[in-house]
């Protein structure tokens, strides 16, 4: 198994790792097989993603495939946000490794969380 230079770059250094204070919403996930834990923090303004922030306790692909997800998600609208895929991450990447594509899933499955939570306010 082998990272690209990509991935590499975001594990080495991540954007928005941290958490916020006041957060509008939080949401987590977790991979029952390999026992990680992720945490999305949305600061959310007329249904925009203003500010998000990742806390990942989990492996080099998975504090990767976060911080290409908070990439993602910021600016855009919770409805489009929410639409995130795993898909869409690997192609940021350009390619991930097979045993690593449930990392990126992670990712995804935190913010949808952090947004239905938001949604259920
Ligand atoms: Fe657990 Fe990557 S091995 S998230």
């Amino acid at each position: 198994m082998q990272y690209n230079e990509k991935m590499l770059k975001h594990f080495y250094n991540p954007h928005n790792q941290g958490s916020i204070k006041n957060a509008d919403t939080v949401g987590q996930a977790g991979n029952p097989i390999c026992g990680d834990i992720m945490k999305i923090y949305l600061k959310i303004d007329k249904n925009i993603i203003k500010n998000i922030k990742f806390e990942t306790m989990g492996c080099a692909a998975a504090i990767a495939a976060s911080s290409v997800l908070t990439d993602l998600a910021k600016g855009k609208t919770i409805q489009k946000a929410a639409l995130i895929s795993k898909d869409d991450i690997i192609k940021e990447f350009g390619a991930v490794p097979e045993v690593k594509v449930h990392c990126s899933l992670l990712a995804t499955e935190a913010l949808k969380e952090a947004i239905n939570n938001y949604q259920k306010k």
